[in-house]
């Protein structure tokens, strides 16, 4: 099969950002523009991925490092469309494809473009068009009396009657890479731009007798490119009502399918339920059964089986063992790994904290730098003095202990098997098993006091 290769165009300043970053670097549902764009093309299985690049390159560059086998190529000035799918054509095989996408439209996805591709691989010259109500600002699609696409005339060149044409340019097109070398190096920048339009090569192909195949989009938001903010809000929620529809097809419930976001990726269980103003980050699995209340940040967390978290919970870089109940307003930050049937409660916050099966943590507490064992209750106010002020210390509670309220354990410290804190004690020595640790001062009481009195006003 011939190969394929990608060329993403770049290029453009996207000043009606008004921003200091580069246009493709703006997020959507927490990736990128060119990221999702890069995405779709590692899905057609392109063996080749350019980038043309110009305004921010470097950072460009330096934000999609992670991204393997990606060839940049830079368009200094920017001369048109045609000049800038020119300084990619030196990288690619003749032998092969070419599909040109585009580095601010970001949800085109890899279905729609497959049979551009096929059809390229074909020897046609496939192009992917679309209807739009205000077709204002866009290349029409000029076809003969039987339907075959003739050229493509831009906006600005349009004669009165051309721009009452609906049928647009997407600017997603793929071809032979030959062909598309040879119709590139005859492109002019005769035209009221003055600039090398890559949308000139249709009317070379119909000159070459290569057909041209018109695909049709049928949602526009899909071809959509991002060029403000405004269109940008727009694409984040038509990604967002895509991924909730994907959510409810994999047997999730959305209390409100318009008030979840996912910002990464999202694994969901069957019979999952979700309530309003949840927003998933990075990688988050959720198993089966799981509840979440509303008003909580999930961001790379593996939830297990029939957990319940109630409202109001951030919980990031955590494991959470099946049957857990957290919540609401709690806080468990990145290395929190809880066992099955852990409890959780309000304003207690957890950070590399390993919890043991049955544990109850249900108070206004802070673990850090923590082992506890099973079956252990930890009481209101409870404190690990983790940090000396340089370095971090390790609190290890063993199975079955018991903190009382509004201690302080000053580590490190160990709390043996069945121990037990006695109310507002500050433990700074490793308590023995079996054994009570009060640290309490002695109570004094004074019988009969008479308490100052302040004299009276006449
Ligand atoms: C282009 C098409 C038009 C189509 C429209 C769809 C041409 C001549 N016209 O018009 O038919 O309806 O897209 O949005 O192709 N870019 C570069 N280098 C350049 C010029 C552009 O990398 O020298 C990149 C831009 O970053 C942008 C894309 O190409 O991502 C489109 O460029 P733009 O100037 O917006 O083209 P339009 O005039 O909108
Ligand atoms: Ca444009």
């Amino acid at each position: 099969m011939q190969q394929l290769s990608v060329v993403i165009l770049a290029a453009g300043q996207g000043k009606r950002m008004v921003s200091d970053l580069p246009k493709v670097l703006h997020p959507l549902g927490g990736r990128s523009l060119l990221a999702h764009v890069l995405g779709a093309a590692s899905r057609l299985e392109a063996a080749v991925r350019v980038v043309v690049y110009g305004h921010g390159g470097e950072a460009v560059k330096t934000a999609l490092a992670g991204e393997s086998g990606v060839l940049w190529v830079e368009q200094a000035e920017q001369l048109g469309t045609g000049h800038a799918v020119a300084q990619a054509l030196p990288l690619l095989d003749d032998a092969g494809v070419t599909l040109v996408l585009y580095g601010d439209v970001p949800l085109i996805q890899p279905e729609t473009l497959q049979p551009l591709v096929d059809a390229a691989r074909q020897g046609q010259l496939a192009l992917l068009t679309v209807e739009l109500a205000d077709p204002a600002g866009y290349g029409r699609i000029i076809r003969d009396d039987q339907g075959r696409v003739q050229r493509i005339v831009e906006e600005k060149d349009a004669t009165p009657s051309e721009r009452c044409l609906s049928e647009i340019n997407t600017g997603i097109l793929a071809v032979a890479t030959a062909k598309l070398r040879d119709w590139v190096a005859g492109l002019t920048n005769e035209n009221a731009q003055g600039e090398y339009y890559l949308t000139d090569i249709i009317a070379l192909a119909a000159r070459d007798g290569v057909p041209v195949e018109p695909f049709t989009v049928a949602e526009p938001l899909e071809v959509q490119g991002v060029n403000d903010r405004r269109q940008l809000a727009a694409l984040e929620r038509f990604h967002q009502a895509r991924q909730a529809e994907i959510l409810m097809r994999n047997g999730a419930t959305l209390l409100d399918p318009a008030r979840v976001d996912v910002r990464g990726s999202l694994s969901t269980g069957q019979d999952v339920v979700i309530d309003v103003s949840v927003v998933f980050e990075g990688t988050v699995r959720l198993g089966n059964g799981v509840k979440i209340g509303p008003f909580c940040v999930l961001k790379n967390a593996i939830i297990g089986d029939d957990v319940e978290i109630l409202s109001h919970c951030r919980i990031e870089g955590a494991e959470v063992g099946a049957g857990a109940q957290i919540g609401p307003f709690a806080r468990l930050r990145p290395d929190t790994r809880l066992a099955a049937g852990v409890h959780i409660g309000n304003f207690v916050e957890t950070k590399k904290t390993t919890i043991g099966p049955g544990s109850k943590v249900n108070h206004l507490t802070y673990l850090g730098d923590a082992e506890v064992g099973a079956e252990v209750n930890v009481g209101a106010g409870t404190i690990t003095c983790n940090y000396d002020g340089a370095n971090k210390h390790k609190t290890v509670i063993e199975d079955g202990a018991f903190i009382g309220s509004n201690s302080s354990l000053v580590a490190p410290v160990r709390i043996g098997r069945g121990a037990t804190i006695g109310a507002g004690s500050s433990v700074s020595r490793s308590v023995p098993d079996g054994s009570l640790c009060l640290t309490r001062a002695q109570r004094k009481e004074v019988a009969n006091w008479d308490r100052p009195v302040k004299p009276k006003k006449l």
